[in-house]
């Protein structure tokens, strides 16, 4: 059997005295599309950053793909696309600008990054605007320029962390569909963090339902919620497990 794609044991992470991630277990199949969903302040984008070794592993252990976030860090940068949390474009650079400049971090040789950032800017159907100062975009096509960033360099595992926060309804969906339409020509693995019960529902083959950072429950969208495990809130879709201690609602205070 192949390496899981992600695979988390025990994993803590402390900010001072907030413990982020409290003993966090997680195991991604390769090819899989895996959601950490939660409400804000669970842990998920510490446990992405300790993932993408953006952070330090200080207590745990992380692999990716076979590779020791803790000894093994450059080889498994370079299996990765990450798309980050906060919006990470340069609006004064063009999207093909933008998409060349990660060609160049990635160490994409020369002679094949034209043809590469143009593939990129094609999968994520920016194709025809490429030329066009990413400070004209739509916050859609903004958030379609990272996903090219990311997968300029062909990752087999790609980490978004809230990737249609923000976005209105038809923005998410195309997202999404541009997504899954190169997860099913590549085979890569994604990982997706986000607090939309109803997007993890639609688009993620499992689930991992994180609070105070720990993975409450696991299971397929379906499994979770005929269990009962989570209840959201209508008003800001944050999600909380309703099994959890002393909770009977999300905590978001809306
Ligand atoms: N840089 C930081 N410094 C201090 N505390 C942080 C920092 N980043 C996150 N935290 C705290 O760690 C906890 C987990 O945060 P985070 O991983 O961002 O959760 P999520 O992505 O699920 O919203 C929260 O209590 C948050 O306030
Ligand atoms: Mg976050």
């Amino acid at each position: 059997m192949s390496d899981p794609a992600v695979a988390c044991t025990g994993l803590r992470y402390s900010f001072g005295r907030t413990m982020a991630v409290d003993g966090l277990d997680l195991s991604v199949a390769s090819g899989e599309v895996f959601g950490l969903l939660g409400p804000n302040g669970a842990g998920k984008t510490t446990t992405i950053l300790c993932v993408t070794t953006l952070l330090p592993v200080p207590a745990g252990m992380v692999r990716v793909i076979g590779h020791d976030a803790a000894t093994d860090r450059m080889a498994l940068r370079r299996l990765l696309g990450y798309v980050p949390q906060q919006l990470s474009a340069d609006q004064s650079l063009t999207g093909r600008e933008n998409v060349s400049l990660f060609a160049r971090v990635y160490d994409i040789p020369r002679r094949e990054r034209a043809a590469r950032v143009a593939q990129a800017l094609l999968a994520v159907g920016l194709d025809g605007v490429g030329d066009r100062m990413a400070a004209t975009y739509s916050g859609g096509m903004i958030r379609r320029l990272e996903l090219a960033q990311a997968l300029v360099s062909a990752p087999r595992l790609l980490i978004l962390d809230e990737p249609t926060i923000g976005l209105d309804p038809i923005a998410r969906t195309d997202v999404w569909e541009h997504i899954l339409r190169v997860r099913a020509a590549t085979g890569m693995t994604v990982l997706v963090t986000t607090h939309h019960m109803d997007e993890a529902d639609r688009y993620c083959e499992r689930v991992a339902l994180v609070h105070r950072g720990r993975v409450r429950a696991l299971g397929t969208p379906g499994e979770l919620s005929s269990r009962c495990a989570w209840s959201s809130c209508r008003s800001c879709a944050t999600t909380a497990p309703s099994s959890a201690p002393g909770r009977s609602s999300p905590p978001c205070g809306c």
